[in-house]
């Protein structure tokens, strides 16, 4: 009895104990199905070949004994294309360790995959708020964001792409600002064509910035309506007359740029869903993001969760494409020993990033990068958000955010906004924090 964990490692031993035969296959794909079966795709000009069909046929064979019941009869077991690219259409795919032409692709029953990386927009910097686990204050400390970033003049657009437990455009508006629409409605309406007439009708205006503006775009309308029968569709893709299919994730990615086109904020913060869910992966992956934060408290469960995100990563080869992106910030610091707290919690990221996402510990870049415990710039480096009873269990956050001063949210935020204001060269925030070790 074999099960799905065995598979990659059963597979990578028959096919390295068939190495000669493989070796001469111009590729050779591992198809895992919805069922978490496996079959082996070959090129088409294999089949006519009957020497090298019978000695692909005994491979799979073995393979199908070591790891049934995972696995389907030899009849059935292998299939033909043209090409490489045409077998992995559809999946999710990646080289295989240790072989030059053998290819993983994954079918899933969700969209989701993790790691399919969108290049970084070169329009308004996008910023993810991230967390492996949810109520870590993610949704509050974006406000604050928005809201000092709007103090100091910019053009602030916040998305809440947290579509199954929406909340924050509520710390953002009053009630009787609420939009009469939001991004759950845009992504059913546009399954028919619909999305422009109602884009207007979704963005509202928060009446907390002082010299720039905050463009809310909350995910439901002031009435959320049949919230669970919209939310149950958002995920389709959309097929085009030509049969064309566009996934979820593609729609809500042009969601951004007609939203981006239409506002021109100087920034863009998107509220993500917390956890390893599919909304999430397609915030973190593949809207073009150029900061992940990286939401942790110091616990097990916060560390199991990105260990299982970056080896995921990291198996998918594409940990370079990802990781001078991303961002680790300590959550809800507590008040009592803030150093020690941060030094444990940065020692802990590092670990995990040395294992999973650094390659070598390079010498400093010119900007100053390395991948360094002590280096200042490296993502393992925790940003800081204080624990503050002023925000402990808030009935509105709008209602706090409207009496807030610069020196509240200076101490609770200081170091999380002031360090984003530098990675956007906006100047130095709150060079007190920082440079005074606050913590
Ligand atoms: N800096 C802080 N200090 C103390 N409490 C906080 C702080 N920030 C947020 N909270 C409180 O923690 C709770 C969770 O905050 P928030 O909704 O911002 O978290 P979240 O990570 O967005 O959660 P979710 O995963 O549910 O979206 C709220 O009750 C909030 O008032
Ligand atoms: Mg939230």
């Amino acid at each position: 009895m074999t099960v799905f964990d065995r598979i990659l490692p059963i597979a990578s031993e028959v096919l390295r104990e068939h190495r000669a035969i493989v070796s001469q296959l111009e590729w050779l794909v591992i198809n895992r199905d919805l069922n978490a079966r496996v079959r082996i795709i070959l090129p088409e000009s294999v089949e006519p070949d009957v020497e090298r069909r019978k000695q692909c046929e005994a491979i799979y064979e073995v393979l199908a004994a070591r790891i049934a019941p995972h696995a389907y009869p030899v009849q059935t077991g292998i299939l033909y294309e043209a090409t490489r690219d045409e077998a992995c259409a559809g999946g999710t795919s990646y080289p295989l360790d240790d072989f030059d032409k053998v290819w993983l692709v994954d079918r899933l029953a969700t969209e989701g995959n993790w790691a399919n990386i969108a290049p970084e927009t070169d329009g308004a910097p996008r910023i993810v708020f991230f967390s492996i686990k949810g109520g870590v204050g993610r949704s509050t400390a974006l406000a604050a964001c928005a809201w000092k970033l709007a103090q100091l003049g910019k053009r602030v657009l916040v998305l809440d792409l947290d579509l199954e437990s929406p909340g924050l455009s509520s710390s953002l508006l009053p009630t009787d600002r609420q939009p009469m629409y939001g991004i759950t409605d845009w992504l059913v309406e546009d399954l028919v064509d619909n999305g422009e007439p109602i884009l207007d009708g979704m963005i509202a205006t928060s009446e907390l910035a002082r010299d720039g503006q905050i463009y809310v775009v909350p995910a439901h309308g002031s009435d959320a309506g049949e919230y669970i029968a919209k939310l149950g569709r958002v995920w389709m893709p959309k097929v085009g007359d030509d049969g064309t299919r566009e996934p979820w994730s593609a729609r809500s990615h042009r969601l951004l740029r007609t939203l981006e086109a239409r506002i021109k904020p100087d920034i863009v913060l998107i509220d993500s869903r917390a956890g390893i869910d599919e909304v999430a992966s397609s915030c973190v992956t593949d809207l073009g993001a150029n900061l992940i934060l990286l939401f942790a408290l110091d616990g097990s469960q916060t560390w199991s969760g990105y260990r299982i995100l970056f080896n995921h990563w990291q198996r998918a080869r594409v940990a370079e494409d990802i990781r001078e992106r991303l961002q680790m910030v300590a959550a809800l610091v507590p008040e009592l020993d803030p150093s020690a707290y941060l030094k444990d919690l940065r020692e802990r990221a590092y670990d995990l990033f040395l294992e999973k996402l650094y390659d070598e510990l390079a010498s400093p870049d010119a900007e100053g990068w390395s991948f360094d415990l002590a280096n200042e710039l490296a993502p393992h480096q925790p940003w800081a958000v204080r624990w503050h009873r002023g925000f402990a269990a808030l009935h509105t956050l709008h209602g706090r955010l409207e009496q807030i001063d610069d020196d509240e949210i200076r101490h609770v935020f200081g170091d999380l906004i002031g360090r984003i204001l530098r990675y956007l060269g906006w100047g130095d925030g709150y060079p007190k924090v920082i440079d005074g070790g606050a913590f």
